[in-house]
């Protein structure tokens, strides 16, 4: 079975063609950075605007690289939340046309599950296992225990730890996404030189909190001198990186013993990091738990990850009404219970 995947939750617009589980017959992502870069994060209204501009051209190529002709599609896929609603409504509405036009299945995944769902591009994993999604609008924790089946263990409570990274960047004048820059500039420093601090939450104990030592990041910046911080910018990086490494590892190694599950999976922007790869591969092995990357193209927001979800769905005989609606904050499966106590605030999921 062939489908067509589109992504347009935040600022990538994407389009794939996926044929069975691990076939990516073409995998086409314009992104927006250079859009984004001079204002430090994603501008709603001009993402909206350039997934207008881009989606049609976009989309043929990925049908032109294929070698995919419309006819042959079993379904168009796209997400349809949780993300900007501006967004989320041009693929969705380009979808939906696609759909009607060529007389089509139409599925609506949900963002969240896709990014879950990618390492699956990639290669067979059993289920149960822990689902981490680690992105620039997502901070949460899953228990996995089949295609469609998930438990929400924790999400953070302010911003997501991809956030905290392009916020940080901002601050230090490094350009966005900021992600990707710190993982560099972190390479050329000490991550124990500068300590700034880990939250720890009553209630869940697996919800998450990354705006304590982005603000710490804040003040220890308006102490220095303005010679100092060209000295001090790659300790610092790999101190703040090693913070949000530091919070991530710990809830995942707490959900992934407390629960028995022996299968972790990172996904999402943050995923690509490589001090974050590298300790959970080695921490969590020295606790016989084999963890999973998707690679890096498929960690950051792509339509082949929407096309392998909406494929799911298909096979159980799935698929969405024509009047399917955009949702900003669309929750994914239901809250685990009996494991830890939710506590509140609830956490917050639609960022
Ligand atoms: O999954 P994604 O493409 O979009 C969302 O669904 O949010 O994730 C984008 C986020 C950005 O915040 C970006 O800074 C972060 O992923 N990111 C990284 C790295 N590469 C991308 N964060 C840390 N280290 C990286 N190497
Ligand atoms: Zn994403």
């Amino acid at each position: 079975m062939k489908v067509m995947g589109i992504e347009s939750s935040c600022d990538e617009t994407a389009v794939a063609i996926v044929e069975g589980e691990t076939d990516i017959l073409s995998d086409v992502v314009a992104s927006q950075n250079e859009i984004h870069n001079r204002y430090g994060g994603v501008v709603p209204e001009l993402a909206s605007r350039r997934h207008m501009e881009v989606i049609v051209s976009v989309a043929e190529e990925a049908l032109a690289r294929a070698r995919v002709a419309p006819q042959e599609l079993d379904a168009i896929a796209v997400t349809c939340g949780p993300g900007l609603i501006g967004s989320l409504l041009v693929g969705l509405s380009f979808a939906k046309g696609l759909a009607y036009g060529w007389g089509k299945p139409l599925l609506g995944v949900n963002h969240l599950e896709g990014h879950l769902l990618s390492i699956f591009l990639e290669q067979e994993l059993a289920f149960p296992y822990l689902g981490l999604v680690a992105s620039g609008g997502h901070t949460s924790l899953y228990l996995v225990n089949g295609f469609g089946e998930y438990e929400l263990l924790g999400a953070t409570l302010d911003d997501a730890v991809g956030e905290a990274f392009d916020k940080v960047a901002k601050l230090l004048g490094l350009g966005y996404p900021g992600g990707a820059i710190i993982d560099r500039l972190a390479k050329d420093g000490d991550p124990a030189a500068i300590e700034f601090p880990r939250a720890s939450l009553s209630g869940n104990a697996l919800n998450f909190s990354f705006s304590g030592v982005k603000t710490a990041v804040a003040y220890f910046v308006r102490r220095l001198k303005p010679e100092e911080l060209a000295t001090r910018l790659a300790d610092l990086v790999a101190g703040f990186q090693e913070a949000a490494v530091d919070m991530l590892l710990e809830r995942a190694r707490l959900a992934a013993c407390k629960l028995g599950l022996r299968r972790v999976v990172i996904c999402g922007g943050v995923a690509s990091n490589s001090r974050l790869r590298r300790r959970f591969k080695e921490e969590l092995g020295l606790l016989n738990k084999e963890v999973f990357f998707p690679s890096p193209s498929h960690c950051t927001d792509n339509g082949a990850m929407i096309a392998h979800a909406g494929l799911r769905r298909l096979i159980k005989g799935e698929s969405s009404s024509l009047a399917l609606d955009a949702q900003s904050s669309l929750p994914l499966g239901g809250r685990a219970s009996g494991i830890f106590s939710w506590g509140s605030p609830r956490p917050s999921q639609n960022k």
